[in-house]
């Protein structure tokens, strides 16, 4: 697998790309035209380290995850799990190693926003959906992505701008609920918007953190029935501690433990490691 390292030539364009962006978000081409993934290698991290405060949260880390996979990553508290999705989101600079989105994106190099704009979406624990506005509307506004709100109100929103939308809709099914305020649905409902309005900016790449966490049984299975259906149009790498759930999706999974990969694979081939069970599943 090559991967190009020269940055130089890539610079100006990421920049343009951006800077056209802005003015509309749902103009946004489906791919980066700078996401390279000839490799069927969507995100690759390789060597990553990261020191807070002399200890080691992130150890020699590599992470490899194909265009269309959903990979389910899972470890005990202290892993090192949100602080690799901070890396890969620019939120967090880690001291050595290399992060790319395809062959051609170094996202070492770029700013968080720069990030999201290329089409790595991340979707955090509490939902950050606008409780008074009804479920369309935070969709429409997600569409335009954080700048362009103002953009958005003013604007109508074309016939295929509103097809797309009520597709998402039945795809997180709340199509029945698109007029209520999304204050008025429940804890499931409201994570599952929150997808939703992360799949109206169409990203490659989608960071899930912990996504069942006060879910019911019947909401953790509509989840995982969710996010299967998302692989293949997306790469979607979900953080999750509830085992039940991550037996359910049925993924390749990756062990995080003291900052790196402990074990790979399918989960019945990680539940037989003695050192996962000994770190893991044995104490849960
Ligand atoms: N900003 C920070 N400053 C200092 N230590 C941090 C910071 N972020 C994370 N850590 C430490 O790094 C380790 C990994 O944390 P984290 O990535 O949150 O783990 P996980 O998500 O797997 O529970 C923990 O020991 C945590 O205390
Ligand atoms: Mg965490």
């Amino acid at each position: 697998m090559t991967i190009i390292t020269n940055q130089f030539k890539f610079r100006l364009p990421i920049k343009e790309l951006i800077a056209r962006d802005k003015v509309f978000g749902f103009m946004q081409p489906q791919q980066h035209p700078l996401i390279d993934t000839r490799h069927n290698i969507l995100l690759y991290l390789e060597g990553v380290n990261k020191t807070f405060d002399g200890f080691k949260a992130i150890d020699d880390f590599n992470l490899y995850i194909k265009e269309g996979e959903l990979r389910c990553i899972i470890g005990p508290n202290g892993a090192g799990k949100t602080t690799m999705m901070d890396i890969i989101t620019g939120k967090t600079r880690p001291d050595s190693g290399q992060v790319w989105l395809g062959s051609r994106l170094n996202l070492l190099t770029m700013t968080e926003a720069q990030i999201a704009n290329a089409g790595v979406g991340r979707k955090f624990q509490k939902p950050t959906v606008i409780g008074c506005l009804s479920v369309w509307h935070n969709l429409e506004l997600a569409m335009a992505g954080p700048r362009s709100v103002w953009a958005t109100f003013r604007a109508k929103l074309t016939g295929e701008q509103k097809d797309k939308l009520a597709s998402i809709l039945t795809l997180i099914q709340l199509h029945d609920h698109a007029n209520i305020a999304a204050g008025n649905l429940s804890h499931g409902q409201k994570q599952w918007l929150e997808i939703g309005m992360l799949l109206m900016q169409n990203p490659k790449l989608l960071l899930v953190d912990e996504p069942v966490a006060g879910m019911t049984h019947q909401e953790m299975d509509r989840t995982a029935e969710l996010l299967i259906g998302l692989a293949g149009k997306h790469s979607v790498v979900v953080v999750e501690h509830d085992m039940d759930f991550v037996r359910s999706i049925d993924s390749q999974v990756t062990v995080m433990h003291q900052g790196h990969v402990l074990a790979e694979g399918t989960m019945s081939k990680i539940q037989q490691h003695p050192q996962v069970i000994d770190v893991y599943l044995g104490g849960s």
